[in-house]
């Protein structure tokens, strides 16, 4: 057995990825360390084969922690783990720095001393902060890193850690940096699993500003692919870009996913805009596709549809959050957005 190390496994991607290698990988062990904050859930790793999965839960930034659970014949480190939302990022960016940079750092120490043979950064896009509308520019492996959110800022600043451990220590790294993921067990405060979960209930639909905002979708598991072909594929000290070429405007998505569940568009309300909203994303992921051998397999129309069943399928699971600190967070995000908007737009 070949042992892996995955940070953030019970979140919504480190979960796919865990049942991807799990189903795909029959001679990995993976080690799936996870703080269980409010956007880890175990549930998301229900039904996998628990002989080939070790969960602990620990604290990235807990050095002492990690350094006990990363196992001395590890293969690879698989850093999934962050505070991911941006609206969070904007309410408070203190927990985003300590976990994305200092927990990255703490990760990158711990490869160094347990001998890992290499360490893959889940980065983002939005590292390289946002394209003009309309433009025919792309986010490349060479674009320059301009973060504009909080936690774009900390994913830019752990991609500059993880260069540092390679630079300084000759540590084998391969960053990722993809796109808008959608799939099933997303923490319903991202756009598509929030618009899913409120038009189910009859609830209306908060679209930030005018709704043309541009983002780059990405199947769960595609991404999840991509990463794995990084780890065996990639070389050391590279960037990988990653995405389906797929831009779609946010009010496009919201108004699929209403017509998908037979719900009317007039739940649609337009309310106060994100601060600092990053307009367009687009990803050319050629040297993804050159050089791992990588391309998508999930359509856009297939991938919303098994979406959108997952979430019809689980409500139990939808209802489990939105029943807790969720619903706290919703009420400081959009009540006052909501109260505010005059305008429902079809
Ligand atoms: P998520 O918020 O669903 O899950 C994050 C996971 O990390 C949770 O299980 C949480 O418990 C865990 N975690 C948080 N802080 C931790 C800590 N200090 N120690 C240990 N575990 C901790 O996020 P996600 O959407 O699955 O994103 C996973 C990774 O992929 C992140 O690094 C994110 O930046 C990156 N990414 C996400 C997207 C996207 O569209 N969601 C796109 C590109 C890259
Ligand atoms: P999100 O899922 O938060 O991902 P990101 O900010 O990382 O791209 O948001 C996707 C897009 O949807 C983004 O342009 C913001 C917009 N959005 C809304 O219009 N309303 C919402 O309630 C949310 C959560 C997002």
């Amino acid at each position: 057995m070949r042992k892996i190390f995955v940070t953030g496994g019970a979140g919504f991607i480190g979960s796919a990825f865990v049942r991807l290698v799990l189903a795909g990988q029959p001679e990995i062990h993976i080690v799936d360390y996870d703080a269980l904050t409010y956007a880890g859930n175990l549930e998301n790793l229900s039904g996998i084969d628990e002989s080939r999965h070790d969960f602990i839960k620990g604290d990235i930034c807990d050095r002492e922690s990690v350094l006990n659970a990363v196992p001395s014949d590890c293969d690879a480190i698989f850093n999934f783990a962050a505070e991911s939302h941006v609206d969070r990022s904007i309410l408070s960016a203190d927990e985003f720095l300590r976990t994305n940079i200092i927990g990255t750092q703490v990760l990158l120490d711990a490869a160094r001393a347990k001998n890992v043979r290499r360490f893959v950064q889940v980065s983002t896009d939005e590292v390289m902060g946002s394209l003009p509308d309309g433009s025919d520019e792309f986010f490349t492996e060479d674009s320059p890193l301009q973060p504009n959110s909080p936690y774009a800022a900390s994913k830019a600043s752990a991609e500059f850690v993880v260069r540092a451990a390679r630079e300084t220590h000759g540590l084998d790294t391969v960053i990722t940096r993809c796109g808008n993921n959608y799939g099933p067990r997303q923490f319903p405060e991202k756009l598509i699993p929030l618009m899913i979960a409120n038009a189910m209930n009859d609830e209306p639909l908060p679209v930030y500003g005018d709704g043309k905002n541009v983002r780059d979708w990405i199947y769960v598991d595609d991404h999840c692919r991509a990463i794995w072909l990084a780890f065996e594929k990639g070389k050391a000290g590279e960037v990988y870009n990653v995405g389906a070429r797929n831009e779609r405007e946010n009010i496009d998505v919201v108004r699929s996913l209403l017509d998908a569940l037979a719900k009317p568009h007039s739940l649609i309300k337009y309310v106060e805009d994100r601060l600092g909203h990053d307009r367009r994303y687009a990803i050319d992921p050629s040297k993804a596709e050159n050089e791992l051998g990588w391309k998508p397999q999930v359509t856009w129309e297939n991938g919303l549809a098994s979406t959108i069943s997952w979430y019809r399928e689980n409500q139990a699971w939808v209802e489990h959050i939105r029943s807790g600190d969720y619903r706290d967070y919703y009420d400081k995000m959009y009540a006052a957005r909501l109260n505010a908007s005059g305008s429902t737009q079809a």
